[in-house]
């Protein structure tokens, strides 16, 4: 069975549903660069091994990338799942694991990278918002697509009713990524993601709803 380890920094909702949902594999840690991190109690709760690679107590980007690969590569795991781990990692890293890591991303790619998406969705004015999973390169937020979701912007959204709807889609999309690269289902080669997964029904396009005409 294959392996997988999850990233967090927070909350750790997105851990939560990967963990109930039953992935063709087996979490062998869940790893946080912040001691505090939320998350880290629902996964010793679930059993699972925790460890904390605390971004703080090391010196510069170099030294904690690298105590946070060797204690990645301690497992040995074939997948490494972002979910909500707010450092960015460098290019070293990044090459060593790509290929076999993943990352969600709360907003349409490529729009929005960063930080603060829901206030610039909100900001632009977009009326269709949403969430992204994709491969991790060393350019943040900009590896190759795996799966999104969209959701309408209401008129009446703020930054909390707006996020909120967007982690719906968040728990659908990120473990249906992860269950299509443990079954192998998915991989990188030069750069893109090739797939054998269902093809989206062209008729289920989402149409932005239209307000304001007459
Ligand atoms: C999620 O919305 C995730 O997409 C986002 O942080 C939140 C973490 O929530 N990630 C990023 O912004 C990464 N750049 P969670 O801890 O409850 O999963």
């Amino acid at each position: 069975m294959k392996k997988y380890i999850i990233l967090i920094s927070g909350r750790g909702s997105n851990m939560e549903a990967l963990l109930n949902a039953d992935l063709p594999g087996r979490c062998v840690a869940v790893i946080s660069n912040r001691p505090d991190a939320g998350g880290l109690d629902f996964a010793r709760s679930k059993g699972i091994a925790t460890a904390v690679i605390d971004h703080r107590v090391h010196a510069d980007r170099n030294a904690f990338d690298a105590a946070l690969a060797a204690e990645i590569e301690r497992h040995a795991p074939d997948l490494v799942l972002l979910a909500g781990f707010m450092r960015v990692l460098g290019d070293d890293f990044v090459r060593r694991f790509e290929g076999r890591m993943l990352n969600i991303h709360p907003s349409l790619l490529p729009a929005f990278p960063g930080m603060h998406t829901h206030r610039e969705a909100l900001a632009k004015g977009v009326k269709l918002h949403g969430c992204t999973v994709h491969f991790v390169t060393p350019t943040l937020d900009s590896g190759p697509i795996v799966i999104q979701a969209a959701v309408p912007v209401l008129g009446d959204d703020t930054e909390a009713s707006l996020s909120s709807r967007v982690l719906v889609q968040e728990h659908l999309i990120y473990p249906q990524a992860a269950a299509w690269f443990l079954q192998g289902r998915l991989h990188l080669a030069d750069g893109r993601v090739v797939s054998r997964i269902p093809q989206p029904d062209s008729d289920a396009m989402i149409a932005p709803p239209l307000t304001g005409l007459p």
